[in-house]
C-alpha cells in the first residue's frame, strides 16, 4: 500500500513544485490500477478512499437491474452473472458460475454469439437472440457486448448486458395486431364502399346526401350525370338547388317533397327533369330517400337518384301492346263469327238469286243491296281478320329496299303531287320474313295516312336499317329478341295528341269525318306486323309530325328466285278502263296500274262503262269493282262485256272472292282478284285475264 500526503498551504513554492508532481504521479497510478486507496488530507484529519468503495454503487446496480449481466471468457464461460441473468435462463447464480451459455442459445444464435465473444469487435456491439430457458421456453433478448480491459496474464473477459425482450415483443405484436386489424377494417370499409360504388353505377343510380343542419349538400357525379346539374357548379349545391333540374311546373312540388321527408323520414317521387340537350325529350327521375335524426331532430336526408325514363317507357309499350293483344283476340273471335254470318248470309242469298222475279226491279234492288252489304261486311271482315292476325300470310324473304323501290311509282301517285316522296338508299339491301302483299298494303296504308296529315303538301320519308331487340327491350315490346329491318315511315303532318296516338291501332278509330275513314287501316298495319313476328312503334308530336316504324324479323336467306310479289311485275300494255264508285280506291287502282304501263280510263259505275265501251274500240281490258251502286254490279258487268264485247278481257275485285265462285259466279274467263291486292297480284291478274283472250 502507497500513501500520498498533502502538504500545508504555506510551503515554499520548490516543495509546492514536489508536492504536484507527487500528485500526477499517484493520478498516473490510480489511471494503471496500481492504486487500491487514496489518503486525502483535511484539516479534520486524513480520509481514505478504497477502490472497492468507490465499486460498491456500482455492484448495488448491477445486482439489482432488471437487465440480466454477465462476465464471459472469450469462450462463453460465465465467470459472473447477476441474478436477474441466472433467472432468465431459470437457474441458480451459482450453478451457472464455470458453465458456457452456448448450450442455452437456439442453434442459430451460436454463430452471433460468436461473433459478439470474438476479439476485436467493436467496444458496443449488440444483437438479438432467443435464449432457452431450462424449461423450454423461448425468451428473446438483446445483448449487449464490451471487452473488460485486457490485463497481461489474465483470460480475455467480455461483460454483456442481457435485455429482456418478452414483453416488448408482445406489445409490438399486439400493436401490429391492432394495426393489421384496423388496416383490415379500413380496407373492408373501403371495399364496402367501393362495392356500393360499383353497385350503384351498375344500377345507373347517383347517391346524395345532405346535411340538414348545415344545409350542405353533397352529390355524387352519376348523380349530377342523371339530374343534369352538371352545369350549376358546385357552390350553387344547396337543398334549394336540388329542385332547379325538374320541370319549372314541378319545382315547387319536387320542395314540398323534401320538405314533407323531414317529418315522414321518407322520400319516394318520380318526375321529370329537364332536357339534357335543347329540344331533347323529358327524361324522368326516381328519387329515393330516407331522413336520420339527432337528438330528436331531423340531421341528414341520405339516398339515391335514378333515370327511368326508358322503364317507364316501356312499361307504356307493354300496357299498350297487353292492351293490343286483348282487343285482337275480342276482335278476333267477333270476325270469325261475323264471318259465318256472311258466309250463310250469302249463300243464302245466291240461292235465293234464282228464285228473284224478273219483273219484279224492287226486289231486284233490295236484292242487290242485300249483296253489296254482304260484300262490304267481308272486305270489313277481312280487315279485322288482319288486325287479329288470322289472315292467311305467305312470309318469305323479301328485300326491303326492292320491294320499295319497285313500288316507288304507286306510292308517289298515292301520295299526290304536293307531297314528295324521298328514299334515301340503305346502308344495306336488308331481308326482312313477311308476305309482301300484306307489306305493300301497310306502307301504303301508311302512306294514304301520312298523304291526309299534309293537306298543305308536305314530305314522306321511308328509311331502311337493322335494329338489334336486346331481351329486355324484347319484353317491353312483347316481341322476341333478334334482328329486325325497319321500316321507318316520317312526315311532316300535323302530328299527333298524346291521347290519339294511344289509340291509333284500335280497330275503328278514326279522327276522320264520317264516310272518309274506317278506322281500320293501322289496324291491318299492327296485325299484320304482330302476324309476321314483328313489332310497330308511334312517335309522334302535334305539329311535328309522325314516325310509324315498321319491325320485321330479320333473316339472311335471300329472296328465292321463284316468281315472288317482291320480283318487279311484268310490264303492261294496253288500255284497261277502271271502274270503281269509291274515287280513292280507283286513284290507287290507276297509280296502280299506270306504274304497270297500262293506259287508263276511269268509269264511276257500270252503265257508265259501258257508254265508254260502246263510244271506243281501243280498250283491251276492263278492270272493275264487284260491288257497285247503281242497277249493274261488277258481276253483270262482266257478263255484259263477255256477251257484248268478246274480245276485251275482264278483272274483277273484291273482298269477299268465295261469292265469285261456282255456278252463279263470275264467267270463268273473268280473273277474280281479292281485295286488297297488291300491284304484283293486279300485273299477274291482267296478264292471266289478257292470255284468256288470245
Ligand atoms: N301519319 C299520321 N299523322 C297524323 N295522324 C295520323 C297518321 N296516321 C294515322 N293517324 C291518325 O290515326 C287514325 C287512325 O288511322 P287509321 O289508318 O287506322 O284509320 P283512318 O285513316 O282514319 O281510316 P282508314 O285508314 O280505315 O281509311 C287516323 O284517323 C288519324 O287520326
Ligand atoms: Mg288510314
Amino acid at each position: 500500500m502507497r500513501a500520498d500526503d498533502h502538504a500545508e498551504d504555506d510551503l515554499p513554492s520548490r516543495e509546492l513544485l514536489e508536492r504536484l508532481r507527487e500528485a500526477e504521479e499517484t493520478l498516473d497510478a490510480i489511471r494503471r490500477g496500481e492504486v487500491d486507496a487514496v489518503v486525502v488530507h483535511h484539516p479534520d484529519g486524513p480520509s481514505i478512499y478504497t477502490l472497492e468503495s468507490a465499486d460498491r454503487p456500482y455492484r448495488v446496480l448491477v445486482e439489482h437491474m432488471q437487465e440480466g449481466a454477465v462476465t464471459l471468457t472469450g469462450e462463453g464461460v460465465v465467470l459472473y452473472c447477476n441474478q436477474r441473468f441466472a433467472a432468465l435462463l431459470g437457474l441458480t447464480r451459482e450453478s451457472m458460475i464455470g458453465r458456457s451459455v452456448v448450450p442455452y442459445l437456439e442453434r442459430a444464435d451460436a454463430m452471433v454469439m460468436a461473433a459478439l465473444l470474438s476479439p476485436g469487435a467493436d467496444a458496443g456491439r449488440a444483437a438479438e437472440v432467443t435464449l432457452h430457458r431450462v424449461d423450454g421456453q423461448s425468451i428473446p433478448v438483446t445483448l449487449s457486448a464490451v471487452d473488460l480491459p485486457f490485463e497481461p496474464g489474465m483470460p480475455r473477459l467480455i461483460c454483456i448486458i442481457a435485455t429482456d425482450l418478452t414483453h416488448a415483443r408482445q406489445r409490438s405484436h399486439e400493436l401490429a395486431a391492432t394495426n393489421a386489424q384496423l388496416a383490415g377494417e379500413m380496407a373492408e370499409r373501403r371495399s364496402a364502399e367501393d362495392r356500393l360504388a360499383v353497385a350503384l353505377e351498375a344500377a345507373g343510380m347517383g347517391s346524395w346526401d345532405i346535411d340538414l343542419v348545415l344545409g350542405a349538400v353533397t352529390i355524387s357525379r352519376q348523380a349530377e350525370g342523371i339530374l343534369g346539374l352538371d352545369d350549376i357548379g358546385a357552390a350553387a349545391r344547396t337543398l334549394d338547388s336540388l329542385a332547379l333540374p325538374f320541370l319549372a311546373n314541378e319545382q315547387a312540388e319536387v320542395r314540398a317533397a323534401f320538405e314533407q321527408a323531414m317529418t315522414t323520414g321518407l322520400l319516394d317521387f318520380e318526375r321529370r327533369v329537364r332536357p339534357k340537350v335543347e329540344g331533347g325529350a323529358h327524361r324522368w327521375v326516381h328519387v329515393i330517400g330516407r331522413t336520420y335524426q339527432r337528438d330528436g331532430v331531423p340531421s341528414r336526408l341520405v339516398g339515391v337518384v335514378s333515370d327511368v325514363t326508358e322503364r317507364r317507357l316501356m312499361e307504356t309499350q307493354l300496357r299498350q301492346a297487353q292492351k293490343m293483344e286483348a282487343v285482337g283476340q275480342l276482335t278476333g273471335g267477333i270476325a270469325h263469327d261475323f264471318n259465318n254470318l256472311l258466309m250463310v248470309i250469302g249463300g243464302s242469298l245466291d240461292v235465293l238469286e234464282s228464285a228473284l222475279p224478273e219483273d219484279n226491279p224492287k226486289a231486284q234492288r233490295f236484292f242487290a243491296a242485300a249483296k253489296s252489304g254482304v260484300e262490304r261486311g267481308a272486305s270489313l271482315n277481312q280487315q279485322l281478320l288482319a288486325f287479329s292476325r288470322r289472315q292467311d300470310l305467305q312470309a318469305q324473304p323479301v328485300c326491303v329496299d326492292d320491294l320499295l323501290r319497285g313500288f316507288a311509282t304507286l306510292l308517289s301517285r298515292a301520295l299526290g303531287e304536293t307531297v314528295s316522296l324521298e328514299l334515301p338508299q340503305p346502308a344495306r339491301r336488308w331481308y326482312c320474313r313477311s308476305d309482301p302483299h300484306q307489306l305493300e298494303t301497310a306502307i301504303l296504308n301508311l302512306a294514304i295516312n301520312a298523304r291526309d296529315a299534309m293537306p298543305h303538301g308536305g314530305r314522306l320519308t321511308i328509311l331502311t336499317s337493322l335494329t338489334t331487340l336486346t331481351p329486355r327491350e324484347a319484353l317491353a315490346m312483347a316481341a322476341e329478341p333478334g334482328s329486325y329491318v325497319v321500316i321507318r315511315v316520317r312526315d311532316s303532318g300535323t302530328g299527333m295528341t298524346p291521347e290519339t296516338a294511344a289509340r291509333i291501332f284500335d280497330p275503328f278509330f278514326t279522327t276522320k269525318a264520317m264516310g272518309k275513314g274506317t278506322g281500320l287501316g293501322l289496324s291491318q298495319v299492327y296485325g299484320f306486323v304482330r302476324q309476321s313476328g314483328g313489332f310497330v312503334s308511334v312517335t309522334s308530336e302535334l305539329g311535328q309530325g309522325t314516325t310509324i316504324d315498321l319491325c320485321l324479323p330479320h333473316t339472311d336467306e335471300v329472296a328465292s328466285a321463284a316468281p315472288s310479289a317482291t320480283a318487279a311485275p311484268a310490264a303492261g300494255d294496253g288500255r284497261v278502263l277502271v271502274v270503281d264508285d269509291d274515287i280513292n280506291v280507283r286513284e290507287v287502282s290507276v297509280a296502280m296500274l299506270g306504274a304497270l304501263g297500262y293506259v287508263t280510263l276511269e268509269a264511276g259505275d257500270a252503265a257508265q262503262a259501258l257508254t265508254i265501251l260502246a263510244r271506243r274500240s281501243d280498250i283491251d281490258m276492263v278492270f272493275s269493282d264487284v260491288i257497285m251502286p247503281g242497277e249493274i254490279n261488277g258481276l253483270d258487268l262482266a257478263r255484259q262485256i263477255r256477251e257484248t264485247y268478246p274480245k276485251v278481257a275482264v278483272v274483277l275485285a273484291s273482298g269477299y272472292t268465295a261469292q265469285l265462285q261456282g255456278d252463279k259466279g263470275a264467267p270463268t274467263d273473268v280473273e277474280v282478284l281479292r281485295k286488297p291486292y297488291s300491284r304484283a297480284a293486279l300485273a299477274t291478274a291482267l296478264t292471266q285475264a289478257k292470255a284468256a283472250k288470245s
